[in-house]
């Protein structure tokens, strides 16, 4: 069901302050910055061999992301597994009793559709399924 890891999602308070290391220093390639409204957060997304690192921002107070900074500090988001078929995984899921945070696929960044598996069911790690194009 799962292909590979698409990417690990890192916290941070803000992109600008975040990318250089990344993207100077540890020398990943910026694929593009980008905001992704329905969510509100900014992601940069840095390539690494075959995987990604997705730097996120929020962009407003109310965002999930601006809570998530406001407990833990910047860090380790979630982890995101590649899908081709992510209608079918999550119907797998549901069906195995995994609890979901989306049943319904939405947009990421980079024309990605996505969704979240409850931390509650994935021993604390947000989980999120990703397949490739629209
Ligand atoms: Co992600």
């Amino acid at each position: 069901m799962l292909s590979k890891i698409n990417h690990v999602g890192i916290a941070v308070r803000s992109l600008e302050d975040a990318l250089p290391l990344y993207r100077d220093q540890l020398g990943m390639a910026c694929k593009g910055i980008e905001e992704v409204a329905e969510q509100k957060v900014r992601v940069a997304m840095l390539q690494i061999g075959e995987s990604k690192i997705e730097l996120l921002e929020p962009t407003s107070l109310e965002s999930p992301l601006a809570k998530f900074l406001e407990k833990n500090g910047p860090g380790i988001h979630h982890l995101a597994y590649e899908v081709a078929d992510i209608e079918a995984a999550i119907a797998k899921l549901v069906a195995d009793g995994v609890k979901m945070i989306d049943v319904v696929p939405r947009n990421g960044a980079h024309k990605t559709r996505i969704a979240f598996l409850h931390p509650k069911s994935t021993h604390g790690v947000l989980t999120e399924l990703c397949a490739p194009g629209h």
